[in-house]
């Protein structure tokens, strides 16, 4: 099964807004996504999230590295990608190897229940193309879901945001403005570090939260 690349493609010319990529993130990428992810046999049961999975491209590099007493959890609001996910769940091997123990639902993030935490969650949403009202209410419920030295891992493309609000105007310079001042919010109330990745398309950084007490 390929890692889904017409889908995505197919996705991003039908509905830009919502996958907000034009391809799916490089192996570089989702390894950095997945840093906090080591794969450890002996570590204690970790409850794993991942936000946006689209084909799986982030995926991959999350079944390898889960151990036995890990568990997944996707959610994905595409249906063409949901089905896609549950195919690859379905037929190739280091999928199928931990079925068992990851769930996909089929549902915006913002509609899980926040009752039972997730110890890492690797998100790709494209946080600068959604409204300010939507990130901050991505980014709260986020935080509601990591309990404390819980870690955070998402992307952006290199310098994007900067560049849209210096070139726009009106509305869509209070949109990014907006965003960037959530954003440095949610930072400040993290330990916060940030990876660059250069093979990718296009170049990313790689945000890495972790909750502190109080
Ligand atoms: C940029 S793509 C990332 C895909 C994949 N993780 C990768 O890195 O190749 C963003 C994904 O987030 C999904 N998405 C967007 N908004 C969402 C939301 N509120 N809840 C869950 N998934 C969402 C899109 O359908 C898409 O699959």
């Amino acid at each position: 099964m390929s890692s889904g690349y017409g889908v995505f493609l197919s996705e991003f010319w039908n509905n830009f807004h919502t996958p907000g990529a034009i391809a799916p993130s490089s192996r570089w990428l989702a390894d950095a996504l997945t840093k906090h992810v080591p794969s450890s046999k002996e570590a204690a049961p970790r409850r794993i999230l991942e936000v946006g999975p689209g084909t799986g491209a982030v995926t991959a590099a999350l079944v390898r590295r889960l151990a036995p007493q890990d568990s997944l959890t996707l959610v994905e609001l595409n249906d063409r990608f949901v089905e896609h996910l549950r195919g690859r769940f379905a037929r190739e091997p280091e999928f199928q190897a931990v079925h068992a123990r990851a769930e996909i639902v089929h549902d915006r993030l913002e509609n899980l229940p926040v009752n039972q935490p997730f110890d890492v969650i690797v998100s790709g949403l494209p946080l600068n193309n959604f409204s300010v009202d939507a990130v901050q209410q991505i980014l709260a419920t986020l935080e509601r879901l990591l309990p404390v030295g819980g870690r955070l891992s998402f992307f952006e493309y290199i310098a994007v945001r900067a560049a849209r609000g210096a070139v726009s105007l009106g509305a869509e310079r209070r949109r990014i403005t907006g965003i960037t001042r959530a954003l440095r919010a949610t930072f400040a109330r993290h330990d916060h570090g940030r990876d660059w990745i250069w093979p990718n398309l296009p170049p990313a950084w790689v945000h890495h939260l972790c909750k502190v007490a109080g």
